[in-house]
């Protein structure tokens, strides 16, 4: 089921009728072996070209970037994509950055399909592609992908979801809305599958009834992750689906700052707060699980992932390969894409003190 799910691509392919998909084609593209880029000077320059700052994990994952590849001796061009005109100015950069002779090109796509143009004219510079966090699709031209396990971050917000609303009302049946990312990022429909493959068997029984009908991840994406689409999207459905009394659950959010501005629509419209989901452990979300308010986040630790991207660079820069551990499910349309993932963690106001135990700047506010 895993395997069947995970390879599905952005937009259209995240809906739920992917489940329904035929995955041959995995087994067919094989992964091409990362073409030249490795073994290269001890400060080359490496390019870190990131989407615009939608969550904190970008907003952290510059700064780390730029220290890190310091202290590890090489030169560093870090950037982040514009607010509004992103997919344009990552292109630009990559381009500057391959132009400047960057040895190692991480990226964080703002679109995963619009770069295929820039990571071909990479590789035939000779720099290593690495995909960070977000897989880059329908392009040969991409080495790695680094990330904490998505399907893994859909299958334990759906589990959640589950387990909130049943602590708070032991039997069902229980009615939720279902939310997505923005369907130009792969992560969205990867999210939304690890989800569903949790959540589609209990809608199927019965246990579960998305209220308003909408389950296609069309309906429910989110675009650009925007805070104020979701918060619009959540006034619409109280407004068509909840206004007579209705009660709502839960509602499966892919972020925290999704999340909070879904409990802010929620709590705008006068109604009591269901259990909703995130992801990232950003600072505000943490301090609203505290106080009762958001149900759950994960735990992606920004730091670690930077850490072992650098790892990364640094194992090809001494010309050998890197360390993958998942060449099966990260199929781009065209090969699949050796990667590297972390496991991501379920944090709730149970685990939180345990979890961000050795983070100083969240662990205060679970005192
Ligand atoms: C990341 C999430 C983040 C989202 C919005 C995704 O690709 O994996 O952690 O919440 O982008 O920035």
């Amino acid at each position: 089921m895993r395997k069947m799910l995970i390879k599905s691509l952005a937009v259209g392919a995240a809906a739920v009728l992917a489940l329904t998909a035929c995955s041959n084609d995995r087994e067919k593209s094989g992964g091409d072996t990362p073409a030249g880029g490795k073994g290269f000077a001890k400060d080359a320059l490496i390019g870190v070209a990131l989407p615009s700052k939608t969550s904190e994990n970008w907003v952290l994952a510059g700064d780390l970037f730029t220290n890190g590849l310091k202290e590890a001796g090489f030169q560093s061009d870090v950037q982040y994509a514009g607010a509004s005109t992103t997919v344009a100015d990552q292109q630009a950069q990559i381009t500057a950055m391959t132009t400047k002779g960057a040895k190692v090109i991480v990226i964080g796509a703002t679109d995963a399909a619009q770069l295929s143009t820039q990571v071909a004219a990479a590789k035939q510079a000779g720099a290593v592609v690495v995909a960070y966090d977000r897989l880059i699709t329908n392009t040969p031209d991409v080495d790695y992908y680094i990330a904490f396990d998505n399907f893994k971050v859909g299958q334990l917000q759906g589990q959640a979801l589950l387990d909130g609303m049943k602590a708070k009302k032991p039997t069902g049946p229980y009615t939720i809305e279902l939310f997505s990312g923005s369907p130009d990022d792969n992560n969205s429909g990867v999210f939304f599958n690890g989800a569903m493959d949790v959540l589609k068997p209990e809608i199927d029984k019965g246990n579960v009834v998305v209220g308003s009908g909408q389950t296609d991840v069309k309906q429910t994406a989110t675009q650009g992750w925007k805070a104020e689409n979701a918060q619009s999207r959540m006034d619409s459905l109280l407004n068509s689906t909840y206004n007579g009394g209705k009660t709502l659950d839960g509602v499966l959010s892919p972020n925290d700052t999704l999340a909070r501005a879904i409990i802010t629509s929620i709590k705008g419209a006068g109604k009591p707060i269901p259990v909703v989901t995130g992801q990232d452990s950003e600072v505000e979300s943490v301090k609203s699980i505290m106080a009762g308010e958001q149900y759950s986040t994960i735990n992606k630790d920004t730091r670690k992932l930077v850490a072992e991207t650098i790892n990364m660079v640094k194992t090809l820069q001494t010309g050998s390969d890197p360390q993958v551990n998942d060449t099966k499910s990260y199929n781009n349309g065209v090969k699949v894409v050796p990667a590297y993932l972390l496991p991501p963690l379920i944090v709730t106001k149970a685990n939180a003190a345990e979890a961000y135990a050795n983070d100083p700047k969240l662990s205060p506010l679970t005192k």
